[in-house]
């Protein structure tokens, strides 16, 4: 049976270190971190993950400051928003909570975000700087992937690593950490042919499709690390990754369990990213 990746307490780990360095970034300079979250709609998943995300940024001694927007919002509005924020002292980070409704260009928006203020690592120049490999903000998703990697002990160098799915907020940013750290990259997406066979071949699976127990557990190699980005609702209410979890555990070293794999550490990782822009100060 797999060890089970434990992202909870890992994510609750760090933002326990997070609190302590806010609270000494407050004494030593007057810094108090701060994250702007920017909500257009009323997506209800999206309303859950800023609600988490705003009160974790509570939770670490930083300020947070919420801006919910109507549904009618223009891009014209959002800018002007974003533009206020960028110059807000108080603000460190900014964060657009995605997806925006299809009429927005949701492109114009993350690059109207100041670089230094961009905690998603979504503008060009951060996604850029993690391509070519200079000082950049990483993903929050990808970058807490890779935390939860090293918990587990792995180590990506020389294994052959497989990313189902290409989206920009993980599968790309996440290929290109685990290609930085020496791993053989495979991008594998709707597209794909023969997935079976190559997932059967890696070291390394990490599975952000956003399809219920799409990857079969009959296709994990034994002794692979199993990272489960997916969270999904079955009809029957359970919520559930993109990997059939039962039968890959059966097989892996380790798994991520959903919910409280991944999740979590997409908001801590948040949170550190936000630490980092208010000590740039
Ligand atoms: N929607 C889903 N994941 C994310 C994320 O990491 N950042 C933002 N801004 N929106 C998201």
């Amino acid at each position: 049976m797999a060890q089970i990746i434990d992202g909870k307490a890992i994510a609750k780990k760090i933002r326990e270190e997070i609190r302590l360095e806010v609270a000494s970034l407050k004494k030593s300079k007057g810094i108090v971190p701060g994250l702007a979250t920017v909500l257009v709609g009323s997506n209800e998943a999206s309303q859950v993950y800023v609600k988490n995300k705003n009160k974790a940024c509570e939770e670490a001694g930083m300020a947070s400051f919420h801006h919910p927007l109507p549904e009618t919002t223009t891009l014209k509005d959002l800018l002007a928003l974003i533009k206020k924020l960028n110059d807000d002292p108080k603000v460190h980070g900014i964060l657009v909570q995605l997806p925006l409704p299809k009429r927005i260009n949701a492109q114009a928006v993350l690059e109207a975000i100041d670089p230094q203020k961009d905690v998603d690592g979504f503008h060009p120049f951060n996604m850029g700087r993690l391509l070519s490999g200079g000082e950049t903000v990483k993903p929050c998703t990808p970058f807490g992937i890779m935390k939860l990697l090293e918990a587990a002990g792995c180590k990506p160098e020389g294994k052959s690593a497989v990313v189902i799915g290409r989206s920009t907020i993980v599968g790309k940013p996440v290929a290109l950490l685990l290609l930085a750290a020496h791993a053989t990259v495979t991008i594998c997406h709707s597209r794909t042919k023969n997935l079976d066979q190559i997932v059967s071949g890696a070291d390394i699976v990490v599975a952000a499709i956003g399809s219920p127990e799409f990857l079969k557990g009959a296709w994990i190699k034994k002794e692979a690390v199993v990272i489960d980005v997916g969270i999904n609702r079955t009809k029957e209410g359970k919520l559930v990754g993109d990997v059939e979890f039962d039968e890959a555990a059966k097989r892996a070293a380790a798994i991520t369990p959903v919910p409280g794999g991944v999740g979590p550490m997409t908001i801590a990782m948040l949170l550190w990213n936000t630490l980092e822009a208010a000590k740039k100060c």
